[in-house]
């Protein structure tokens, strides 16, 4: 049978563009109409790359245009609220990378917006669907280390991530915005919600705008204390980049996730290693693989929300990871402890 395919456009035709589009493109049911950007040259190219037929510089023609079910906007963070708007009033729903909008008042104004007009808004927030994440995830709730009690989750690179991405050099909030989001977005997932939070932040890089280091203590509902340490300043013997390292103690015993991807369960009867390798894909970066196999992932979660059915990765959800980085940058800056309701 002959099954309607989802149309969407895509806003932004920068780097990110480059692994979103064939991550759409690894699965049934949908596919990418049109393609806009500021710049059009940069529509084209990618336009011409995937197979894109139609491409455009203005968002209002494309939308006049192109008959659509959702839009996916890959801008940067400035733009998302204001592309949103437009195609929100037209009836179509949203797909948006993180961070879902420059301050937690307007990535509630998002979804204000979204609500208003009846449509429904996903956050691409694609590291919580890291396979060895997943993993890591479903060995906890086996209860295989016992009650976990405290955890450490790391992100801690030297990666010279400006080189692809310079725009975050002018951010005035850098780590907490860009990684920050993912990193808070992964204690949320595997420790649940947070019940207070006290944030110290740095810039050690003094030819960018905002913080490159940020350590988070967060003591979870359930009890549990999390320590997330993100930094652009470290070098350390073993380069991560782009991994999230984690280490959770349990009344039991202990997991570990550390370099290549490998997941280590310790208990009294020893230690037992699973390496757990992202899926490779031809269109991937190598440098950035378990990110890239993780996007397909999150959109297939973002595709059923579309068709209808249960997805976790929502702007209601997003927005408390959302909360937790706005908060951390008030606990910064008034050295304080946040306490949530
Ligand atoms: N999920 C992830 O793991 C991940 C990774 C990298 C980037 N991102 C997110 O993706 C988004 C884009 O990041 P990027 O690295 O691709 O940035 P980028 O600067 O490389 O690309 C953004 C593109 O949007 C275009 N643009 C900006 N404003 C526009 C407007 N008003 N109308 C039309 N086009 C406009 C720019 O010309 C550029 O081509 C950001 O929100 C970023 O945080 C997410």
């Amino acid at each position: 049978m002959d099954v309607k395919k989802l149309r969407f456009a895509i806003f932004g035709t920068g780097f990110w563009a480059h692994f979103q589009i064939p991550g759409w493109q690894e699965l049934e049911g949908v596919e990418c109409v049109a393609a806009y950007n500021r710049t059009r040259a940069k529509a084209e190219k990618v336009a011409q790359k995937f197979g894109i037929p139609a491409v455009y510089d203005s968002q209002e023609e494309l939308l006049a245009n192109e008959a659509l079910d959702f839009v996916d906007i890959c801008t940067d963070v400035n733009t998302h609220l204001p592309l949103a708007k437009l195609a929100a009033e037209r009836g179509l729903n949203i797909v948006c990378q993180k961070p879902m909008a420059p301050s937690l008042a307007l990535s509630k104004e998002l979804l204000a917006i979204c609500k208003a007009n009846d449509v429904k808004l996903f956050v691409n927030e694609n590291f919580r669907w890291q396979a060895p994440i997943r993993k890591f995830k479903k060995i906890l709730d086996s209860g295989a280390i016992g009650t976990p009690f405290k955890a450490r989750v790391s992100f801690c690179s030297a990666f010279p991530v400006f080189d692809n991405q310079p725009f975050l050099a002018e951010l005035e909030h850098f780590i907490l915005t860009d990684i920050g989001s993912h990193v808070l977005d992964v204690c949320r997932f595997l420790f649940g919600e947070v019940q207070t939070l006290y944030c110290t932040t740095r810039r050690i890089n003094q030819n960018i705008q905002g913080e490159d280091v940020a350590n988070v203590v967060m003591k979870m509902r359930n009890d549990l204390t999390c320590f997330a340490e993100m930094s652009y300043a470290s070098r350390l013997e073993k380069e991560s980049f782009p991994q999230v390292l984690a280490l959770v103690e349990g009344s039991r015993g202990s997991l570990a996730l550390t370099h290549g991807y490998s997941v280590k369960t310790t208990t009294e009867a020893g230690t037992v290693a699973e390496v757990i390798s992202p899926k490779g894909y031809d269109w991937a970066d190598p440098e950035y693989a378990v990110v890239h196999a993780s996007i397909v992932d999150c959109q297939y979660d973002i595709l059923q929300g579309l068709l209808g059915g249960v997805t976790e990765t929502t702007g209601a959800d997003n927005l408390k990871t959302v909360e937790l980085v706005w908060k951390s940058y008030e606990s910064a800056a008034e050295d304080k402890l946040i306490r949530f309701g």
